[in-house]
């Protein structure tokens, strides 16, 4: 096409793939380029809308480290991660939930019944459940991987003041298909905001805050692994996660206890609880993993 017009741009671009391109990566441009130009139409976008569009992507650019990715992050405020998650979904089974950036690869394997909380603050939570199938039946060997931030709203990786695998862990579930352990309370916390993200949340009215959460990667032979959070159902910011992750299934309770009522076996802290204490019961059902035979 020579004579390139607003109106016909969007079809020359169609045009301008080559014959042996990839059939899916096609389906995508196409569609991209559709969505892309459309968007630029409908909301009749500035040359001064457009570079501080393109800033925003080279501010993330420059403040990206293998560490600290600030392309996810706006993935996961724009809602985007959280879509492609649930377009990527089986029906049945526990809901997936975001990753986020803090995950530590090879955490700490631990006996069931460990305690991650040791002598940081905090308010004592046991967390017990099982890992099932969508029969409702215990998966035994199930791997639960674990983590959470500190009772002051940090991950490990954030915060100098803690160990490397602080409040990282990993379980293996047996015959029963269960999981304990006792930590601290998860608390509330904001997504990072001293980077392109943060100015976009500030400028749009938006809060950085995600409710508190429990994160686990749970992944079990046979079964499509399972990336989740759980989230209690007192928490302020349920309604309002920034990246959108909350399901209603992934939402638990916190029962208060009284400390005489701590299991006296099957846990470090077995005979050791003088406080009242928290108890969350979760169980997460894995869908079987498509067979490619
Ligand atoms: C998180 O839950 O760790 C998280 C998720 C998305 C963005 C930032 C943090
Ligand atoms: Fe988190």
């Amino acid at each position: 096409m020579r004579n390139v017009t607003s109106d016909n741009i969007t079809d020359t671009f169609l045009n301008y793939f080559g014959e042996d391109t990839d059939p899916r990566l096609k389906t995508i441009m196409e569609s991209l380029a559709k969505h892309l130009h459309a968007f630029a139409r409908e909301t009749n976008l500035t040359h001064e809308e457009w570079q501080k569009g393109l800033d925003v992507v080279r501010q993330a650019g420059k403040i990206t480290t293998p560490e600290r990715d600030e392309f996810v992050l706006l993935s996961d405020v724009l809602g985007l991660s959280s879509l492609v998650d649930m377009i990527n979904s089986p029906d049945k089974g526990t809901s997936s939930s975001v990753l986020g950036p803090f995950h530590i690869s090879n955490p700490p394997k631990m006996e069931m019944g460990a305690d991650l909380k040791g002598d940081n603050e905090g308010e004592l939570v046991l967390v017990t459940g099982r890992v099932l199938d969508t029969d409702g039946k215990p998966i035994a060997g199930a791997t639960l991987d674990i983590w959470q931030t500190a009772a002051n709203g940090l991950y490990s990786s954030q915060d100098p003041e803690q160990d490397t695998y602080s409040f990282h862990a990993l379980f293996t579930t047996a015959e029963d298909g269960r999981y304990a352990f006792t930590t601290v309370k998860p608390v509330v916390y904001t997504v990072p905001t001293d980077g392109p993200v943060g100015e976009l949340l500030k400028a749009t009215g938006r809060h950085p805050w995600r409710p508190s959460h429990l994160h686990y990667i749970i992944k079990a032979e046979g079964f499509r692994s399972l990336v989740t959070e759980v989230f209690p159902d007192d928490d302020p910011y349920l309604d309002q996660d920034t990246v959108f992750g909350v399901r209603d299934d992934l939402v638990m309770h916190y029962l208060p206890q009284p400390a005489e009522s701590f299991p006296d076996q099957g846990f470090v802290l077995s005979r050791k609880v003088d406080q009242a204490y928290l108890r969350v019961d979760f169980d997460l059902t894995l869908t079987k993993s498509v067979s490619t035979a």
